[in-house]
């Protein structure tokens, strides 16, 4: 469990300075108390909400994002409360399991932080990282993303990769009723958002059709040295998969 919030971290929100997070600031004990409180009640409406989810969206995943978030923010502009709330919540109501409502899962985190009592400037600034996260496709535009989303998004992918990404996809394909693999289905990079979220293809595909594209696509310096290392080991389990198909090994 995190520990309280210091000031610096709390450092006032209006007007919105990104390199304001580490120097002094004036909130108050009781005022860090309230905003780890609103922290443990979205951990534990993340956890209410996604503990039955078999599709590697669930809570778990939530938390390594946070984690992931938290991590590459030690060294990247950004408030720090923002990128923990809005990654926490960035898969609260995903367009994949929703109906293909891609604005829902702001709609939910707004509702839930207005109530919960955050401030308004961190409301909004949570729903924009959460609405701009997800990937678009191959060669789909990408969205402007502010700092915090920045960070949020990487800290996404870099769950989407690696050991951890290779089971994930796995098990979203299956969900799906995706194949693991069929050679007569060819991979399709995709060049709009529409495209993308629409193709039924194989879990294998998937790597070159979105996993195996992130690591170029990161936006901060940890991000991207944390991606180069778990895109290696999957290039090495591809290499393998592919090997074994042919009876090689
Ligand atoms: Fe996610």
């Amino acid at each position: 469990m995190r520990e309280l919030f210091s000031d610096a971290e709390l450092n006032g929100p209006k007007p919105y300075n990104p390199h304001v997070c580490g120097t002094k600031g004036t909130e108050s004990k009781s005022q860090a108390e309230s905003m780890q409180q609103i922290i443990y009640q979205t951990e534990n409406f993340v956890k209410t909400t996604l503990h039955t989810d078999s599709t590697g969206h669930d809570f778990y995943h939530a938390f390594r994002v946070r984690d992931g978030a938290l991590n590459i923010a030690k060294t990247e502009p950004g408030d720090k409360v923002v990128i923990e709330l809005a990654a926490l919540l960035h898969d609260i109501s995903d367009y994949k399991f929703n109906g293909g409502d891609e604005r829902k899962g702001g709609r939910v985190a707004r509702a839930f932080l207005t109530d919960a009592g955050l401030d308004e400037y961190r409301v909004d600034r949570v729903v924009e990282v959460v609405n701009t996260v997800s990937f678009r496709g191959a060669h789909a535009e990408s969205s402007h993303l502010v700092s915090e989303a920045k960070i949020v998004q990487d800290a996404d992918r870099l769950d989407a990769l690696g050991a951890i990404g290779i089971a994930r996809c796995f098990a979203f394909g299956g969900h799906r009723g995706h194949p693991i693999y069929d050679p007569m289905v060819p991979v399709k990079m995709h060049s709009s958002f529409e495209e993308y979220k629409n193709h039924e293809g194989t879990s294998v595909n998937h790597f070159y059709e979105k996993l195996l594209l992130l690591k170029m696509r990161m936006n901060t310096p940890t991000g991207q040295a944390m991606a180069e290392k778990r895109h290696h080991f999957m290039q090495q389990f591809l290499d393998r998969f592919h090997t074994e198909w042919k009876g090689l090994v």
